[in-house]
C-alpha cells in the first residue's frame, strides 16, 4: 500500500490540516509578541535584551525598586543628602525601627502628594504612606517565584506538548528524508523542555538565560519549519503522476506477496 502523504491527501483534508496548522502559526506569533511585551524593558533599558531574560527569571539582586527610584525617575524629589540617607537605610536591611525616626519624614514631606493611600492607588504606584507599603518597594527583586515557575511549566508543558504532537502527526505525512524528519519530530520537544528547565536554572544561575532564549528559538524554529513544509506539500507540490502511483502500488503489492 502507498503511504498516505501530504501532496496526495483530498482536498477536505489538506483544508483542515492547514486552517489548524494556519492558526496554531498565528497564535505562535502572538505569543512571541506577549512574551515581547511582558518582557522588554524590565531592566529598565527599552527594547528586550539578554538582561530582561534574567531580570525576569533570576531577578536583579543588585538592588531595590525604591533604591532604582530615588537614583532614576524620583530623583528630583529628594536633596542629595535625603538620598543618601534612604540608600544607607536600605543597605543596613531596612529597618522598621530606623523607618519610624529617619525615614518616614522624608518620605512624608517629599513623596506624599503622589504616593498617599488614595492617589496611589489611582496612579497604580506604590503606597509609601506606610511601613507595609515601603516594605514593597524595599525587598531585592528575585525574579519569579518556584511557586509561578512551576505553574507556568506545567501549563507550558501540557499545552505545548499537545501541539507539538497535533503538528507532528500532520506532519509525519510529508515526504522527507527519514533523518531529517525525525530530527524535526524530536527537536521542538527537546527545546522546548530545555528551555523550561532552563528557567529554573536561571534562578540559580543567570547565564542559563542565554539556554532559555536558544531552547525557545529552536523549538519556534523547528516547529515553523514542520509547519511550512507541510503546507508547501499539501499546496504546491505536485502529487506524483497518478501512473507512478499506481506503478509503485503494483510494486508494493508483489512485495508484499512475496
Ligand atoms: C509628582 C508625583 C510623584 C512624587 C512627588 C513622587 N513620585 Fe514616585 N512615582 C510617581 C509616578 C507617576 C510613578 C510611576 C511611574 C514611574 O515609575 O516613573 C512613581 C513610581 C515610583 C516608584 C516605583 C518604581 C517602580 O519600580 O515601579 C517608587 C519606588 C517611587 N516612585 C518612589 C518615590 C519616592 C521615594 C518619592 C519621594 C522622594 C516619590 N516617588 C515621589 C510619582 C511621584
Amino acid at each position: 500500500m502507498v503511504k498516505e502523504t501530504l501532496s496526495t491527501a483530498n482536498l477536505s483534508v489538506r483544508l483542515l490540516y492547514s486552517s489548524f496548522l494556519i492558526l496554531i502559526g498565528i497564535g505562535y506569533i502572538a505569543a512571541v509578541t506577549y512574551l515581547y511585551m511582558t518582557h522588554a524593558g524590565l531592566d529598565g533599558k527599552s527594547g528586550i535584551d539578554m538582561q530582561d531574560i534574567v531580570t525576569s527569571y533570576y531577578g536583579n539582586r543588585s538592588g531595590t525598586r525604591l533604591e532604582a527610584a530615588i537614583q532614576g525617575p524620583m530623583k528630583i524629589h529628594l536633596q542629595p543628602a535625603q538620598s543618601a540617607t534612604i540608600i544607607h537605610w536600605l543597605n543596613t536591611g531596612a529597618p522598621q525601627q530606623g523607618y519610624q525616626n529617619e525615614i518616614r519624614p522624608i518620605l512624608q514631606q517629599n513623596c506624599m502628594e503622589c504616593h498617599n493611600a488614595t492617589t496611589s492607588s489611582m496612579l497604580k504606584i506604590p503606597n509609601l504612606s506606610s511601613f507595609q507599603g515601603v516594605q514593597q518597594v524595599t525587598k531585592v527583586n528575585k525574579g519569579m517565584s518556584i511557586q509561578s515557575l512551576v505553574q507556568l511549566s506545567h501549563i507550558h508543558l501540557f499545552g505545548i506538548g499537545l501541539m507539538l504532537f497535533a503538528v507532528g502527526i500532520i506532519f509525519i505525512k510529508a515526504e522527507l528524508s527519514p533523518w531529517l524528519m525525525n530530527t524535526l519530530i524530536v527537536l521542538p520537544f527537546v527545546s522546548i523542555l530545555a528551555d523550561i528547565v532552563s528557567w529554573f536554572l536561571t534562578k540559580w544561575y543567570p547565564l542559563y538565560a542565554y539556554a532559555v532564549v536558544l531552547g525557545g528559538a529552536l523549538m519556534g524554529i523547528a516547529m515553523g519549519a514542520q509547519i511550512l513544509i507541510s503546507l508547501y506539500q499539501m499546496w504546491l507540490l505536485s502529487p506524483r503522476p497518478i501512473s507512478l502511483v499506481l506503478a509503485q502500488s503494483s510494486v508494493d503489492h508483489q512485495i508484499s506477496s512475496l
